[in-house]
């Protein structure tokens, strides 16, 4: 499990501070954490459901329902790949082999040199121009497998 600083702690129950304990405030207490930390740390999961008076799992539960919100540390470089309908019909189970082969992780870890992170999304809506790939924020349309190697190796 990871750690987390002291000062993030504070940090955390300082934005926790300015929600009110109501459970439609879980949300965007969630935003606000993950825009904190780049992810939500298990830690963080559980002070957000102390604060509101929830359990682990039904915060797990909420936020596991949003593709917005991560669990791992992101890492320099964030790769996501697209798995709706359109991009799966377009290779996108391909494309995350090959990134996979390249930066030696599955979806859902970040490699052991904190260099690259994957992730799975179930669509960006950009569906015209599957398959996607989203690469620190940049969208990649129309993608391939070597055309993903390819921006991949370039960020090593
Ligand atoms: S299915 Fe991939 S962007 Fe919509």
């Amino acid at each position: 499990m990871i750690q987390m600083p002291v000062q993030n702690k504070n940090n955390l129950e300082h934005i926790l501070a300015e929600y009110g304990r109501e459970r439609d405030n879980l949300i965007p207490l969630l935003q606000e954490v993950q825009e904190h930390l780049q992810y939500l740390s298990p830690e963080a999961i559980r002070l957000v459901a102390d604060h509101l008076d929830l359990s682990e799992n039904d915060v797990y539960g909420v936020a596991t329902f949003y593709t917005q919100f991560r669990f791992i540390p992101p890492g320099l470089h964030h790769v996501r790949v697209c798995q709706g309908t359109a991009c799966h019909v377009r290779g996108s189970d391909m494309i995350l082999d090959a990134i996979s082969r390249t930066t030696g992780i599955e979806p859902g870890e970040t490699s052991e040199d904190g260099k690259f992170s994957l992730e799975r999304v179930a669509c960006f809506g950009s569906c015209a121009l599957a398959p996607v790939v989203v690469l620190d924020d940049k969208v990649y349309g129309r993608m391939t497998a070597a055309k993903t190697k390819k921006i991949i190796e370039d960020k090593k």
